[in-house]
């Protein structure tokens, strides 16, 4: 395993893996990674010849006063992890390494970010869709994986794919969760013991929900009712949204149909945490 931390070092190792004809397969993370990540790993080992994971903490995707610092980073045992789910060389820049100084150019994708974490999180798929931008150019991959887990950052970076015809594909790999249903996420380490069990309201409302659509319920508006009051009833979750909306183009449907995502954001305490079900109506 391979840790690189230059641009272009990345670049002299995809030229001679791409002069081999070697397919690359890229697994962009911002690292203290858990089952959710070494499972997009072990989707690119079996998809590809040789396997890229970046690890790099972006702070044009978070917003003031959001978690940047105190964002939990563990280089030493993430790249311990790599070795182990199949990781051929990890890609860890620094921030000047990614942003000199002066850096002015950004890729926004229009719309699709207006909603759900993009609604709440202003500014934030812009600094996603920058920085998956440079690395796609840095890494070149042939496949990209990402995770179902946010719904909506797998569907804006596709949608960007496809409007700036980049050389690519994306593959979406399912959501890991936790024995109980709690998605994994690195933010579950901000939980104390009893917001991790008032955590689980999201996977709860999302399964109360699939239920619901299962045995026949069709009113969007009381789905997201029954939803919002599941949730409520724990003392320690805050709503941000709870969204029923079409996929891809994450319309409010005049009535479900088709493949429909059902999305959650809720503070459990100050830790934002999101999740999602697609289903097929
Ligand atoms: P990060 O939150 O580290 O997630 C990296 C990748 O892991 C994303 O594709 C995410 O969807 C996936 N992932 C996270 N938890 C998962 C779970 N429980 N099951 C399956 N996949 C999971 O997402 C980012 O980083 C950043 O926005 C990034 C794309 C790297 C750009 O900075």
């Amino acid at each position: 395993m391979q840790l690189i931390h230059s641009i272009n070092e990345m670049r002299s190792l995809v030229r001679e893996l791409r002069s081999r004809g070697t397919t690359i397969g890229f697994v962009p993370t911002m690292g203290y990674w858990h089952e959710g990540h070494l499972a997009l790993m072990r989707e690119a080992k079996n998809k590809t010849g040789f396997v890229v994971a970046s690890i790099f903490v972006n702070p044009l995707q978070f917003g003031v006063g959001e978690d940047y610092e105190e964002y939990p980073r563990d280089l030493e045992r993430d790249t311990a992890l790599a070795e182990k789910s199949g990781v051929d060389a990890v890609f860890a820049p620094s921030v000047k390494e990614m942003y000199p100084q002066a850096y002015s150019t950004f890729v926004e994708v229009e719309k699709l970010t207006d909603k759900l974490c993009g609604k709440s999180r202003p500014g934030h798929f812009r600094g996603v869709t920058t920085v998956v931008t440079k690395l796609f150019n840095i890494v070149q991959p042939d496949i990209a994986f990402f995770g179902q887990k946010d719904a909506q950052q797998v569907i804006v970076l596709q949608k960007m794919v496809t409007d700036l015809n980049m050389n690519l594909k994306i593959e979406i790999v399912p959501t890991v969760r936790e024995p109980d249903g709690l998605a994994m996420s690195s933010r579950n380490s901000y939980l104390s013991p009893e917001e991790r069990k008032a955590a689980l309201v999201l996977y709860h409302s999302l399964s109360a929900a699939k239920k619901m659509i299962d045995s026949g319920e069709r009113n969007i508006e009381a789905i997201k009712e029954e939803m919002r009051l599941l949730i409520n009833r724990e003392p320690l979750a805050r709503i941000d949204y709870v969204e029923i909306l079409s996929v891809p183009d994450l319309e409010e449907p005049e009535s479900l149909k088709g493949k429909t995502l059902i999305a959650v954001a809720v503070f459990i305490g100050r830790t934002r945490l999101i999740d999602n079900m697609v289903v097929e109506v």
